[in-house]
């Protein structure tokens, strides 16, 4: 069975309540409160810094990345791919995708931070040139530590990868 080819593009006003739902299920599952509601992506769609990257298939949102562009430093707040569409290289079209944006807008690393249970997203990065940079004890809501991870964009290795990928 072949899987349903996806292409990636930017998002709009009509997949906020999928991102705001995703980034629920699939991210704040656990936490307290609902801090990516519909407002909020709403908001990062229409701030002149933030890229909210949509990857579509068979018509449908299959995963978005929500990401700040800084003068030097790129920071990605949100990613999630849906878990029927996950392991087929959305997660990674979509990093490469922010990647390659922030080079040529002038930025030379990227960050991310992840909670520090979530191996999957941590090997997921790793796999990806992203290195761990700090441990961050009680960075979610004073009860999970996270991990920052960071990209040197202009290292020869990061774009070994990218060449790979
Ligand atoms: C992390 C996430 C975005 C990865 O998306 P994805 O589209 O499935 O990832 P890809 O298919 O592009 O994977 C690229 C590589 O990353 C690594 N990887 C991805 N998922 C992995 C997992 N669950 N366990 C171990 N390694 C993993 C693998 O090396 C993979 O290459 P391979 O499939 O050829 O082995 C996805 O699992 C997800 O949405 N998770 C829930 C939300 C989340 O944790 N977001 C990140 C924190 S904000």
């Amino acid at each position: 069975m072949h899987a349903t080819p996806y292409h990636l593009r930017l998002a709009d006003g009509g997949d906020i309540p999928e991102i705001a739902a995703m980034s629920r299920c699939l991210i704040e599952v656990g936490l307290r409160g609902w801090t990516w509601h519909p407002a909020r992506v709403a908001r990062a769609l229409q701030a002149r810094d933030t890229c909210v990257l949509a990857a579509e298939a068979g018509g449908q949102l299959a995963g978005f990345a929500i990401s700040e562009f800084g003068d030097t430093r790129a920071h990605l707040s949100l990613l999630a791919v849906k878990p029927v569409h996950q392991r087929r290289g959305i997660g990674l079209a979509m990093i490469e995708w922010l990647c390659e944006s922030a080079l040529t807008a002038g930025i030379d690393h990227f960050t991310v931070e992840m909670r520090a249970n979530n191996f999957a997203a941590r090997s997921f990065y790793e796999s990806l040139g992203f290195r761990r940079q700090q441990y961050i004890a009680g960075y979610y809501q004073n009860i999970e530590a996270a991990i920052r991870m960071r990209r040197d964009l202009r290292q020869p290795a990061a774009r070994e990868i990218r060449n790979f990928s």
